[in-house]
């Protein structure tokens, strides 16, 4: 199978970068290094990495038609600054548009697309949310340049998956508040926790399953959700004991910021009825995987979508 992957640099598309080329597939992953690096994928002689944008029309439209994917794994994405519309609007908004556009152009038979869990407003209506839950974005440019490119997936006509996630976590994650605890506690730094519940999972969990939609299982929306939210505090403990600290340092609570959502619990139902069962890595094991990568790696600083006020 040929598959171009955007955004194959980063958490969730390098790995699935990985599980494809294990199997024997040819890939092709573009991404711009905006939070990705380029030691995440080793060299691999089915595998050609293009560093440039996929806001580049021409581009796009030149791999598109020479590489003549059967699926494209549309992981690019901008959200590293909550101010900067204009990337946020240029990577996702025409970037994603060009993406679905060069698809449907040269007939790619499956696109498989990530949206955020934040495409459901700050405060959503039920809790797990349905994925009829209405989507209500305007709480930040990301969650707006995000549904934009799903509506025009939707008003597409290809054959697509959009995986709706919540929180995916593992090595590789650069982004949330993982990163934000091993940094501020390798540098000796108070950290804070909110009562914030959040779903996390483990991004391998996620690409196993991504790389079922390349072949071609579901159509339509998913939540990629183990059904279960866990306090952040339990985030941070596990984070502790992977760091074999000499001394346990406590989180200071704070409030919810104005832009923070209390619990994000998604519905896994209809993930579970096509694409089976699903194993989830317990999260001492995903938080313990991610905290060695950033051993080895270092994190990137403390990118979120909120503002810095609200996630200190
Ligand atoms: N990780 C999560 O918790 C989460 C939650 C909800 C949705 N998502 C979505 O999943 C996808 C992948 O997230 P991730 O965790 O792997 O993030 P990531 O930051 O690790 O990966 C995104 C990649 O896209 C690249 N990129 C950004 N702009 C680009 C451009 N214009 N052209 C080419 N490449 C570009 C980045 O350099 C990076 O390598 C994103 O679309 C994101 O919106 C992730």
């Amino acid at each position: 199978m040929k598959v171009l992957v955007t955004g194959g640099l980063g958490q969730i598309g390098s790995h699935v970068v990985e599980m494809l080329l294990e199997r024997g597939d040819e890939v092709v992953a573009i991404d711009n290094l905006a939070t990705g690096r380029r030691e995440h994928l080793a060299e691999h002689d089915k595998l050609r990495v293009v560093i440039d944008t996929i806001a580049n029309k021409e581009l796009v439209d030149q791999l598109v038609s020479n590489f003549r994917p059967d699926a494209i794994v549309h992981t690019a994405a901008s959200y590293k600054d909550p101010d900067d519309w204009y990337n946020d609007t240029l990577t996702n908004c025409v970037g994603g548009a060009n993406m679905v556009d060069a698809a449907k152009k040269f007939g790619v038979g499956r696109f498989v697309y990530f949206q955020t869990a934040l495409c459901y407003g700050l405060h959503p209506l039920q809790q797990p949310i349905r994925l009829d839950h209405p989507r209500l974005p305007s709480s930040s440019s990301y969650s707006i340049s995000k549904t934009t490119n799903e509506f025009y997936l939707e008003l597409s006509g290809l054959d697509y998956v959009t995986f709706r996630l919540a929180n995916v976590v593992g090595p590789r994650n650069v982004a949330g508040p993982l990163p934000i605890f091993y940094q501020r506690l390798k540098d000796g730094k108070q950290c804070f926790v909110t009562q914030a519940r959040r779903d996390f999972v483990f991004v391998k969990d996620l690409a196993r399953v991504v790389v079922k939609a390349c072949d071609g299982v579901g159509h339509g929306a998913y939540h990629f959700s183990s059904g279960q939210d866990i306090a952040i505090q339990e985030l941070y403990d596990a984070v502790v004991n992977a760091m074999d600290l000499p001394s346990k340092p406590h989180a200071e609570v704070k409030e919810l910021g104005p832009d923070d959502v209390f619990s994000i619990l998604l519905d896994p139902s209809r993930t579970f009825e096509d694409f089976g069962d699903i194993q989830f890595t317990p999260l001492q094991e995903t938080v313990s995987a991610a905290i060695e990568y950033y051993k080895q790696h270092g994190t990137l600083g403390e990118y979120t979508h909120l503002r810095l006020q609200d996630k200190q």
